[in-house]
């Protein structure tokens, strides 16, 4: 008679990868990717009405702030150890040619001055676009019904080059106007900038994902959408292309944007490009952990901390996210 065990019959040897996930000081020991403040890149949204610091309401825990606010942020940014920030501009006036941005007395160029005065060690970068400041919301110069990509192009030179008079320390247009940064190249070499570096927004994808930005910049288009000059979201071939053209241009650094349902995109322009390569980690995904969290459906601390984990483990060297600073001070207390 044969007996049966009491418990299946093991083979003899099998991978026990469990081993490794036995304690806390265990699973930190074979961590292979931690995100770290250093990798962080916090956007701000300037404004330029007088003593402001205005809650995005589909951005729970970001502010349009004035310039008078600057220094408690540059202070707060410095002691969680974030070291770059991203620029966006709210205006008083706005007008079809966009001609605020590239005001010497604008709000983005006083604001730069005045973070590298406060601030001098804190990396500034230049959102370079035409859309906080034509009265239509587009990127650029309309004909018609659509936005003009050759008409547009010097002025975004323009736009580049007075960030870089201002002393910002990057450009980072994120127009999608084809020839952009070969000619904000010129224009900054032309200028004396020639080593102020673009930070390209290549591939950059016409996304839902973006919608509460347009609130918090207050830059969403009068009529149409972005969908003649930003990537359809179904092409990634497109995207290795819109990286190679940048690069050809002469772009020293490349952002993929957005993050999350784009991490197929982030690794293959890892595997591709040997530059410094960031990620957008955008204001619709920020929202939606924030408004599910709010909700009790999620936890907000695991979520953010795995979502910018899985972004840095696709392949970004860098992440602009506007979990910055919770994420810093998550990182210094970790739970594991
Ligand atoms: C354009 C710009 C946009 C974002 C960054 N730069 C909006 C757009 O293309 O409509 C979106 C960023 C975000 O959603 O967090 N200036």
């Amino acid at each position: 008679m044969i007996e049966s065990p009491a418990f299946p019959v093991m083979p003899a040897r099998f991978e026990r990868t469990r081993r490794l996930r036995r304690s806390p000081a265990m699973r930190r020991f074979v961590r292979e990717t931690t995100p770290r403040p250093d990798d962080f890149v916090y956007p701000l949204f300037i404004t330029e009405e007088a003593n402001t610091r205005r809650e995005i309401t589909s951005m729970p825990g970001q502010f349009q702030i004035s310039l008078d606010h600057l220094p408690e942020e540059l202070a707060d940014l410095g002691s969680l150890g974030i070291g770059a920030v991203l620029l966006f501009g709210l205006p008083n006036t706005k007008d079809p040619t966009a001609s605020a941005a590239h005001d010497p007395a604008g709000i983005i160029q006083r604001a730069v001055a005045e973070i590298k005065r406060l601030a001098p060690d804190m990396l500034v970068i230049t959102d370079v676009c035409a859309c906080e400041y034509t009265d239509h919301g587009h990127c650029g110069i309309l004909v018609g019904d659509t936005v003009d990509n050759d008409r547009t192009l010097p002025l975004l030179a323009r736009i580049a080059t007075s960030h870089a008079d201002a002393g910002a320390d990057i450009v980072a247009p994120s127009d999608m106007m084809d020839g952009r940064v070969g000619v904000i190249r010129e224009a900054l070499d032309r200028a004396g900038h020639e080593m102020v570096p673009v930070m390209s927004y290549a591939a950059k994808f016409a996304s839902g994902f973006y919608g509460p930005f347009r609130e918090a910049a207050c830059s969403t288009p009068a009529f149409g959408d972005r969908r003649t000059h930003q990537m359809d979201p179904a092409n990634r071939r497109e995207a290795a292309r819109e990286i190679a053209i940048d690069l050809a241009e002469g772009a020293d650094m490349i952002i993929v944007k957005p993050a999350l349902a784009y991490l197929d995109v982030i690794r293959e322009a890892r595997e591709a490009i040997d530059v410094p390569l960031l990620a957008y980690n955008v204001s619709g995904e920020y929202a939606m952990v924030k408004a599910a969290a709010r909700l009790g459906w999620i936890d907000e601390r695991r979520v953010a901390l795995e979502t910018l984990t899985a972004i840095k483990r696709a392949g970004a060297d860098r992440i602009i996210t506007y979990h910055a600073k919770d994420a810093a001070r998550w990182l210094a207390d970790p739970d594991e």
